[in-house]
């Protein structure tokens, strides 16, 4: 079973996947976690470009295609492995991201990204993605305690946020049956709550 969170920066994705796994693990499930770009030697190099602000800024068209290499790598030397191997894979972002960053964010067209992530995964598809949703004034408050974080948000700005959030609903809307979307200002208990219950609801036969 392949699960996917997304969100925009500090929604909670990251706690939310350490919350699941845990969990299914705790019930003798056998888990793999990935945060994108990353999880091997090359795409966390591939991370390192795609994060690092002190180089040049990458052109758009290039990010977006470093993200889709990272993934394609990923998923042939991981992913598809460790499902072939009834292992649950939770990916922390995957190609919704795309869509909301590159797509929503960046302005790039849709479709044109739809076909290349296509390419990109074999059109390996979640079974159920979370999505986590905030506003960008939320999510600034919540991480001014970490100024690391708050740097991406002022370099990128209030108005890209708005845009890959909007990006978000979008999908939502066009794909509700696969993506559940729950507000990321809910307590982590509450979020984490709702996850399980969907799983347990919709899913019991893959878990
Ligand atoms: N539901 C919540 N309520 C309040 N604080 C939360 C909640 N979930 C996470 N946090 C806190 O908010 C911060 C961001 O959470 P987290 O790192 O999980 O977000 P993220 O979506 O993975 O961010 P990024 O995209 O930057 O990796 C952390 O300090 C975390 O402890
Ligand atoms: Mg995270």
């Amino acid at each position: 079973m392949l699960i996917t969170f997304e969100g925009i920066d500090g929604s909670g994705k990251s706690t939310q996947v350490q919350l699941l796994a845990s969990w299914l693990q705790e019930r003798g499930k056998k888990v793999a976690t990935f945060r994108e770009p990353g999880g091997t030697v090359i795409t966390e190099k591939i991370r390192s470009i795609l994060l690092n602000k002190d180089t040049e800024e990458l052109s758009y068209k290039a990010e977006l295609l470093l993200f889709l290499a990272a993934r394609n790598h990923l998923l042939m030397t991981k992913i598809l492995p460790l499902l072939q191997n009834e292992t649950i894979v939770i990916l922390d972002r995957f190609s919704d991201s795309t869509i909301a960053y590159q797509g929503f964010g960046r302005g790039l067209n849709v479709e044109e990204i739809q076909q290349l992530i296509e390419f990109a995964t074999d059109k390996l598809r979640p079974h159920v993605t979370f999505y986590l949703d905030m506003c960008f004034t939320d999510t600034v408050k919540r991480l001014s305690a970490e100024s690391s974080r708050l740097d991406r948000f002022e370099t990128l700005g209030e108005s890209f946020f708005e845009k890959v959030r909007a990006g978000y609903h979008f999908l939502q809307k066009r794909e509700a049956q696969r993506i559940k979307m729950i507000s990321g200002k809910e307590s982590i208990e509450t979020i984490h709550s709702f996850i399980i219950k969907e799983l347990q609801e919709n899913f019991s036969s893959l878990l």
